[in-house]
């Protein structure tokens, strides 16, 4: 991948390589058995994925769309509801939301952590809604719906601030249900609780996506649902397989979203790294706050509060001349992304909800300044002096124009 730049963006190509012999064994011991669905491969990773989320069940499914989508059904979300999640994610967060034929709408996130702004969750809660008590349900005013579920997006590979998200939740008895797909490992310090607490075991379940481009991916799609919830998990494994618990039983109508044994056999093999490449892209993480911090008048690096523990999936700055500096960087053979340019609210595929530009300003501006930087484990600190001596030439010769 990209292996014409000096710096790619992301490398996938050499921990394979790595892993080669581990991978290939898991392959022959697949072909050798037939074991293609289901198996020893798909229970351990199961077991062994719920034990890194700190979690009681992982139910692998076949991506983290469907994970979230099967998570979203099983805690009830029905057709008609109102689901609210932030417009700055992979549009798949609303896809999901959209599938269960429920109605996204929208909270926009913190300037600073990019992620759901509580305070606006709760503005949006007194302001748009009503609580009744009776039945117990939240409403949406206008609308007339029922507002049943709340998505925050763990971004980047840091979590949202969940304590206020939760106790909002359980105010107005919303389902929290985590979009944990970029953030495999991350930490948030509940101040509740005291505690650190693993993402995907705070929401009464949560997604993960296991695309290759992950802190932790498959070589192919894949995905898993995490609860604590017994029901929950019961009814995804039921939803990924075709709405049957006991072959050619079928109380319920579901889908085929199944993890294939090899991926999960790839996964567990992987998963005994994940640790060590968090750490490696925290090291990462560090060295360009050490090495962008002469330039913090015109490039924001991320900002993490004292209860994240981020894993860095992405490492995105923030800059007004990003266009522009992400030509200088490709210009000079270094590889960078931008997640994502376009806010949810305003893709093409949501117009028939009416959103304009100026509804959710903190998504649309930063939808127009993040720049990801090259991060993987495995990323030098020589390349990562190229990459910011390269913008730093950038800004230098901004300042003289
Ligand atoms: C925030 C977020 N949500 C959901 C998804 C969907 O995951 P998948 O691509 O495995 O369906 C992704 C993946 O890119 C994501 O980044």
């Amino acid at each position: 991948m990209t292996q014409n730049n000096k710096v790619p963006f992301v490398d996938l190509v050499t921990p394979h390589r790595q892993l080669e012999p581990e991978l290939v064994a898991v392959f022959r011991e697949v072909l050798n058995t037939a074991g293609f669905i289901g198996g020893p491969f798909l229970d351990k990773f199961e077991s062994d994925f719920a034990k890194f989320c700190d979690v009681r069940h992982c139910v692998g499914v076949s991506s983290g769309t469907d994970a979230l989508r099967f998570a979203l059904a099983a805690a009830g979300v029905q057709p008609g509801d109102v689901v609210l999640s932030v417009p700055l994610t992979f549009i798949a967060t609303t896809e999901a939301i959209s599938q269960c034929e429920a109605r996204p709408d929208f909270i926009d996130v913190d300037a600073r952590t990019y992620t759901m702004d509580p305070e606006k969750l709760r503005e949006y809660l007194e302001r748009e809604c009503t609580f009744d008590a009776k039945s117990g349900r939240t409403m949406h005013r206008a609308w007339k719906k029922p507002v049943t579920a709340v998505v925050p997006v763990h971004l980047y590979g840091q979590c949202a601030d969940m304590d206020p998200i939760l106790e909002l939740a359980a105010k107005y008895n919303l389902t929290v249900i985590e979009d944990a797909c970029q953030a495999h490992g991350a930490e948030y310090f509940s101040r509740k609780q005291n505690r650190w607490r693993k993402a995907g075991s705070m929401g009464r379940a949560a997604a993960f996506s296991f695309y290759p481009g992950k802190n932790l991916g498959a070589c192919g799609e894949g995905g898993a649902t995490t609860t604590n919830d017994d029901a929950i998990a019961a009814k995804c494994r039921m939803i990924r397989d075709h709405g049957s618990a006991k072959k050619y039983y079928h109380p319920m109508i579901g889908y085929n979203g199944r993890l294939d044994s090899l991926q999960a056999g790839i996964l567990g093999v992987k998963l005994q790294h994940l640790a060590g490449w968090n750490q490696q892209r925290v090291e990462c993480a560090q060295r360009y706050d050490e090495m962008l911090a002469p330039m913090s008048g015109s490039v924001a690096t991320p900002y993490q509060p004292e209860w994240s523990k981020s894993v860095y999936h992405l490492y995105v700055i923030s800059t007004p001349n990003r266009d522009a500096l992400q030509k200088y960087l490709s210009d000079a053979g270094i590889g960078t992304g931008i997640h994502y340019p376009i806010p949810v609210h305003l893709q093409e595929a949501y117009s028939f909800l009416n959103y304009q530009r100026g509804q959710f300003p903190v998504s649309e501006i930063a939808a127009e300044q993040i720049l990801s930087l090259p991060m993987y484990a495995g990323l030098t600190a020589d390349q990562q002096r190229q990459v910011c001596s390269t913008i730093a030439e950038f800004e230098a010769a901004l300042a003289t124009r």
